[in-house]
C-alpha cells in the first residue's frame, strides 16, 4: 500500500494507516487555529495601480499570501481545468500511470505523498500528478493524453497562468523598487503544473496532505476546489485558514523571492489538512520556477551599507538540490 495512490485504497479504510499518522506537534487536531485573521483580498481589477502595489507589497511582508479576483483569467478556462484533472484523477490507476510516464526524464510524473527522497517522519493524505509547462509549448509531447481534450485544456490554462503571473510579477517588482519586467525571463521560464488530489480521511486530526512547507520557487499561483477549506497558512504559532472564494486565486510569495528581496517578502509557511467528507478535494498550483542554472541571490539594486545582504547566492539548481533532500526547512542552508 506505501506506494500505491491514495485514491487507490483510501476508501476500504475506517482508520487512518500508521504510517500516515503525524508526530502530535505535527497532528492538525492539536493546532491553534487563527480564525479571526484572514489574508488579504485584492481586486487586480481596481483602477488605482498604485493601491493594488502598495497592498500586494504590504501583504506580501505580512503575510506571503493573498489571494486575488478580478484578475482576467476566463471562467470557462478555470472551470474546464479543475473539471479535467477531477477526471484525470478518477481514471484508473494503470491509466493515469500509463498517461503520466510518457518521458523518461520525468518532466511529467505522478506520485503520492511528498514525492522526496528524504525520509519523511509520515505520509501525507494525498496524489499529485505534475509537468513542466513552458509557453513555448516544449514537454507537451509528454503530456497525458487522457482524459479527451487534456492538452488543449491545460495548454490553455497554463498560458493564461502564466500572463496572470507575469502580471503579479511585474507589480511586485515595481513594489520593490526594481522596476518592471525584473522577473521576466530566466526567474520565470520553466514553469510547473501540479494537479493535487487529497481524498476523503477518516480521521483528518491525525494527518495532513502536505507537509508544513515553504514553495521552493518564485511564486505560486493556486486555484482551490470551493467548499473546502483546507490550506492553512502559518503566522507566528497559529494557522490561518484560507478559504475559497469563488473565481479567485491564491498566490503566494516563493522561498526564492523572500532571498531576492533579502528577507521582505516572506516565503510563508503553509500545510494543506484533510477533510472527512464525501468528496475529493482538488487544487491546482501554477509554479513559478527559474531555470536551474539562474543565479538565486538578493537584488543588487536592495542592497546597501544600510542593509547587508542576508542570504547566499546559489543557483536554482542547488537550492532544489536542498529542498528535494533536507525536506521543507531548508531556510539555515541559505543564510550567510
Ligand atoms: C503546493 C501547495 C496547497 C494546496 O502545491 O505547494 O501548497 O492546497 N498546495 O494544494
Ligand atoms: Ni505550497
Amino acid at each position: 500500500m506505501e506506494n500505491k495512490l491514495v485514491s487507490s485504497w483510501y476508501n476500504l479504510q475506517t482508520s487512518v494507516p500508521s504510517s500516515y499518522v503525524q508526530p502530535p506537534e505535527r497532528r492538525p487536531g492539536n493546532a491553534v487555529l487563527a480564525t479571526d485573521l484572514k489574508i488579504p483580498v485584492i481586486d487586480l481589477g481596481g483602477e488605482d495601480r498604485d493601491a493594488i502595489i502598495r497592498n500586494i507589497i504590504k501583504s506580501s511582508e505580512e503575510y506571503g499570501f493573498f489571494q486575488v479576483i478580478n484578475h482576467g483569467v476566463g471562467e470557462e478556462v478555470v472551470e474546464g481545468a479543475m473539471r479535467i484533472f477531477k477526471e484525470f484523477h478518477a481514471m484508473p490507476m494503470e491509466e493515469k500511470i500509463r498517461e503520466s510516464s510518457k518521458d523518461p526524464n520525468k518532466s511529467c510524473k505522478l506520485y503520492t505523498s511528498s514525492g522526496r527522497n528524504c525520509q519523511d517522519v509520515a505520509r501525507y493524505w494525498k496524489d499529485s500528478l505534475q509537468h513542466l509547462c513552458p509557453p513555448s509549448g516544449q514537454f507537451r509531447e509528454f503530456w497525458p493524453q487522457k482524459p479527451d481534450g487534456y492538452r488543449n485544456v491545460i495548454e490553455k490554462y497554463t498560458e493564461e497562468l502564466s500572463k496572470l503571473g507575469q502580471k503579479i510579477l511585474d507589480l511586485i517588482s515595481e513594489g520593490l523598487g526594481l522596476g518592471p519586467k525584473y522577473f521576466d525571463g530566466d526567474f520565470s521560464s520553466d514553469p510547473l503544473v501540479i494537479s493535487h488530489h487529497y481524498p476523503p480521511c477518516p480521521e483528518p486530526s491525525l494527518t495532513l496532505g502536505t507537509s508544513s512547507h515553504k514553495d521552493p520557487n518564485i511564486l505560486t499561483i493556486l486555484l482551490q476546489q470551493e467548499g473546502i477549506t483546507a490550506l492553512q497558512v502559518r503566522k507566528n504559532e497559529a494557522w490561518i485558514p484560507v478559504e475559497p472564494i469563488p473565481n479567485a486565486f491564491v498566490v503566494n510569495m516563493g522561498f526564492m523571492l523572500q532571498i531576492i528581496s533579502n528577507g521582505r517578502l516572506i516565503g510563508a509557511e503553509h500545510r494543506v489538512v484533510t477533510n472527512s467528507g464525501t468528496v475529493a478535494r482538488h487544487t491546482i498550483a501554477y509554479f513559478i520556477n527559474p531555470t536551474k542554472e539562474t543565479l538565486i541571490e538578493p537584488a543588487k539594486p536592495l542592497l546597501s551599507a544600510n542593509s547587508p545582504p542576508i542570504y547566499k547566492s546559489m543557483t536554482f539548481g542547488e537550492v532544489l538540490g536542498y529542498f528535494m533532500n533536507k525536506g521543507p526547512y531548508f531556510e539555515p542552508e541559505m543564510r550567510l
